[in-house]
């Protein structure tokens, strides 16, 4: 299992990655009953985006963002930057991932001069880096002025009626879904615990906000596990 507080936590996270990526798109939708389509839809449209603009999406993985924003304009360009090579290749080989620029790159380091994009997202990176603070300054950085940043991650549920099925979803059902379709039950039990020990959507929108953006917003989905975080990089 990857611990969050383990020296060697980056690395672990990229092998992680490489581990699991053939079987990635089929564990998401299986985990999310098919929702994570929608939600990286709304991810898209928080992008706003205008025509034939410039999308960075920061560990792209296997690229469902970027494709999703490609099959919603296709006159954008798209680029994405992740450390695990497998889960780029994986991405680059599907229907469409040809149309996507696929850099190797850490999210605390992005090559890229300062507001070189439009919009910058992310899916499912936050929850997964040390110093949550610094990844969003190095987005802000390379967002335009009145460009958005926009991060969809999963948040620690909160106690309600739901609590014990939400669990049981996390603690049974993804790792055994893990070890089934993807072969590595360690992945997914990772998984479950980082999105416990993880911040809450209030949290994560303090730190945009020191992060240097505005007008920073966010909404919980499927039933408040996930969260779909908005900001924008004030005009200069
Ligand atoms: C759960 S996947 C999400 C992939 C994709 N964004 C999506 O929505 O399906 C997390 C991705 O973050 C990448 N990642 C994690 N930490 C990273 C870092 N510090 N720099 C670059 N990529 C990172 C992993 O390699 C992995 O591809």
């Amino acid at each position: 299992m990857v611990h969050r507080d383990s020296p060697d936590h980056a690395r672990c996270v990229q092998a992680m990655f490489d581990r699991i990526a053939r079987r990635y798109v089929l564990m998401n939708s299986l985990m999310t009953l098919g929702r994570d389509r929608a939600w990286r839809r709304m991810v898209v449209e928080k992008a706003a985006l205008p025509p034939g603009g410039s999308l960075l999406d920061v560990a792209i993985g296997t690229g469902d963002i970027a494709l999703e924003a490609l099959r919603h304009d296709e006159s954008i360009q798209a680029i994405g930057a992740d450390f695990s090579q497998g889960m780029m290749r994986t991405g680059r080989a599907r229907p469409g991932g040809d149309r996507i620029y696929w850099v190797g790159a850490d999210a605390y380091h992005l090559p890229f001069p300062d507001a070189s994009f439009d919009a910058v997202v992310s899916g499912f990176l936050v929850r997964n880096v040390d110093d949550v603070a610094a990844v969003f300054r190095e987005q802000v950085r390379v967002v335009r002025p009145g460009g958005r940043v926009v991060c969809l991650d999963a948040a620690p549920p909160k106690r309600s009626l739901l609590y014990p099925f939400i669990m049981f979803h996390f603690r049974v059902i993804i790792p055994l879904l893990g070890r089934l379709i993807a072969g590595d039950a360690s992945a997914y039990t990772y998984l479950p615990d980082s999105i416990q020990s993880f911040k809450t959507p209030e949290q994560l929108a303090a730190i945009m906000r020191e992060a240097g953006l505005v007008d920073v917003d966010y909404r919980r989905l499927m039933f408040g596990t996930m969260a779909l975080h908005v900001g924008t990089r004030p005009e200069e």
